[in-house]
C-alpha cells in the first residue's frame, strides 16, 4: 500500500491508475477503522481494479462543542487493517494540506443538509459534502463506497453527486452489527461498559418497529411513538431524532406502504449514536432501489 499525505502526489499516483484504464474505488473515511469500514474496502476489492482509501478526521464537519479533539485516531492499526485488505493507496492529508489558508470555498447542499442530523449538527453536512467534493476531485474514483449507517449522509452526497453532474456511481454497503445488534461506530469507543449495554436500546426500538410493520402497522406516527417508547425505558438515552422519512429527501412521510427510512439519533452522556432501518422495501440499505 502507497501512503500519500500531500494532495499532489495523490493526484498523480490517482491519474497514473485512471491512464493505465483501471478502474478505480474509493473508500473515504476518517480512520480508526472497525468491521464497518473494512466492509466498505472489502466491496471495493470484489468490484475495482485499484482501491484508494482516504483516513482525514474532517474538522469542518464537527461543531465547536463537539469530539474533534478527542475524536479516536488508531493510525498504526488502521494502516495494518488496510494493507490486510490490499487497499493499494492510502491518502492522508493533514488538515493544513486540505484546508489551505485562505481557503473560502464550501459545497452547500441547501435544504437537505439541514434535516435530521443536520438539524442538530449546524454545519456538518457543509462540511461533509466540502471535503467529499474535494477527495471525489482528487481522486476521481468510478465509484465510491459509503455505509448506510450514515444514511441521511448518504442522501446528502447522492444530491450533491447529482446536483453537480459529478462522474462517480455512489454505492452505499449495508450497515455492519455486533453480535447482539449494535451498528457499528468509531464513537463505541467513548461508551463504558454500562452505556455498552444501555446504546443497544436503539437497535431495540428498531427492531420493535420492524415487527409492528410487519404485522401491518403502516403510519409512521403510530412507529414512531412505539419506538420511543422503547427508548424511554432507558432513560440515560435521550433521543435527539427519531423520525420515519423519504430516504432521499429525508422529508417525513406518514406512511410507510413506498418504504421508509426509519432514523434514530441519541445522546448516552455526550456520545451521539445513531442507527436506522429501511421498512417496506426489500433492502436494508437505500441503495440503488428505486434509481
Ligand atoms: O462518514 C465519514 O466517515 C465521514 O463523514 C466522511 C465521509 C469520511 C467525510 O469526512
Amino acid at each position: 500500500m502507497r501512503i500519500y499525505k500531500s494532495v499532489a502526489e495523490m493526484q498523480a499516483a490517482c491519474r497514473e491508475v485512471r491512464r493505465g484504464g483501471k478502474r478505480l474505488g474509493l473508500v473515504p473515511t476518517m480512520g480508526a477503522l472497525h468491521a464497518g469500514h473494512l466492509s466498505l474496502v472489502r466491496a471495493a476489492r470484489a468490484s475495482c481494479d485499484v482501491v484508494a482509501a482516504t483516513i482525514f478526521v474532517n474538522p469542518l464537519q464537527f461543531g465547536p462543542n463537539e469530539d474533534l479533539a478527542k475524536y479516536p485516531r488508531t493510525w498504526e492499526k488502521d494502516v495494518a487493517a488496510l494493507e490486510a485488505e490490499r487497499v493499494d493507496l492510502l491518502f492522508a492529508p493533514s488538515p493544513e494540506e486540505m484546508y489551505p489558508p485562505g481557503a473560502t470555498t464550501y459545497v452547500i447542499v441547501e435544504g437537505l443538509s439541514e434535516k435530521l442530523d443536520g438539524k442538530s449538527r449546524p454545519g456538518h453536512f457543509r462540511g461533509v459534502t466540502t471535503v467529499v467534493a474535494k477527495l471525489f476531485e482528487i481522486v476521481r474514483p468510478e465509484v465510491a463506497f459509503f455505509g448506510q449507517k450514515d444514511a441521511a449522509q448518504v442522501a446528502v452526497i447522492r444530491k450533491m453527486v447529482d446536483d453537480l453532474n459529478v462522474d462517480i456511481r455512489i454505492q452505499v454497503c449495508p450497515i455492519v452489527r455486533e453480535p447482539d445488534g449494535l451498528a457499528m461506530s468509531s464513537r463505541h469507543s467513548y461508551l463504558d461498559v454500562n452505556q455498552r449495554k444501555q446504546a443497544l436500546v436503539l437497535h431495540r426500538a428498531l427492531m420493535r418497529i420492524q415487527f409492528e410493520v410487519d404485522r401491518g402497522q403502516g403510519l409512521s406516527a403510530r412507529l414512531i411513538e412505539t419506538g420511543k417508547g422503547v427508548i424511554a425505558e432507558v432513560p440515560e438515552v435521550k433521543i435527539d431524532y427519531l423520525e420515519i422519512v423519504d430516504p432521499d429527501t429525508l422529508d417525513p412521510v406518514s406512511d410507510v406502504s413506498k418504504g421508509a427510512l426509519v432514523a434514530v439519533a441519541a445522546y448516552l452522556g455526550t456520545t451521539r449514536l445513531i442507527d436506522n432501518i429501511v421498512v417496506g422495501r426489500q433492502s436494508s440499505v437505500v441503495s440503488d432501489a428505486n434509481r
